[in-house]
């Protein structure tokens, strides 16, 4: 058994939260365990937690559509959630529910170890931008330890407002550079001007 389906199996044990007896099924993630990119959303809606995969509904259509703008399929990434239960009537997860569900996001990459992270919406990026305001760190990122964080808005809110639509596919482009260069780093450090010309902070 793979490390990533042993943990699927210990998520699925898991009835931490209140939300957890009411899912119809828990939603861990999918995508390749040697992934080197990571997207990580919010939390399962209706038909997540129908299917018990991430980034299925109208949401993630779109968000498929975004990875065929750079020549990337579904199989090739990872996608995951900030907490794995849907959350009744689609509200906004909990404080306690973040953070019991925590541990599990953080052995999912402990065990796919991305190059790269983006974080879709609000919740996700406070993981790694916090007290950060999306509107303004999208489409940027920053390196930490050779992993790079890159701030997206949530596909569900670009679908129905034109400006966050255009931001969120402008900023989808910028992704294969940015891999590019986590890949690079790997050997050598980054230009400062490579760096700069990607929007990328080093913290
Ligand atoms: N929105 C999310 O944040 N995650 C999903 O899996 C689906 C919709």
């Amino acid at each position: 058994m793979s490390a990533l389906t042993e943990l699927y199996q210990q998520i699925h044990d898991c009835f931490k939260c209140e939300i957890a007896k009411r899912r119809c099924q828990v939603v861990p993630g999918e995508g390749a365990e040697n992934a080197e990119i990571m997207f990580i959303g919010e939390a399962p809606g209706w038909h997540e937690d129908q299917q018990g995969r991430p980034f299925v509904g109208q949401a993630g259509q779109y968000l498929d559509r975004l990875l065929v703008s750079i020549n990337l399929k579904r199989a090739q990434v990872y996608i995951a959630n900030v907490i794995k239960c849907r959350p009744p009537d689609n509200r906004d997860p909990l404080p306690s529910e973040i953070s019991n569900c925590r541990h599990w996001l953080d052995s999912q990459i402990e065990i796919i170890k991305p190059r790269m992270i983006v974080t879709l919406g609000r919740y996700s990026m406070a993981r790694y931008f916090p007290g950060k305001s999306i509107s303004k760190i999208h489409g940027t990122a920053q390196k930490q330890e050779g992993v790079i964080y890159y701030a997206m808005y949530h596909p569900a809110a670009a679908l129905h407002q034109t400006s966050l639509k255009l931001a969120i596919e402008a900023d989808m482009l910028k992704i294969p550079k940015l891999l590019a260069e986590a890949n690079r780093v790997q050997e050598a450090k980054p230009t400062t001007e490579s760096a700069q010309q990607l929007n990328m902070f080093e913290v």
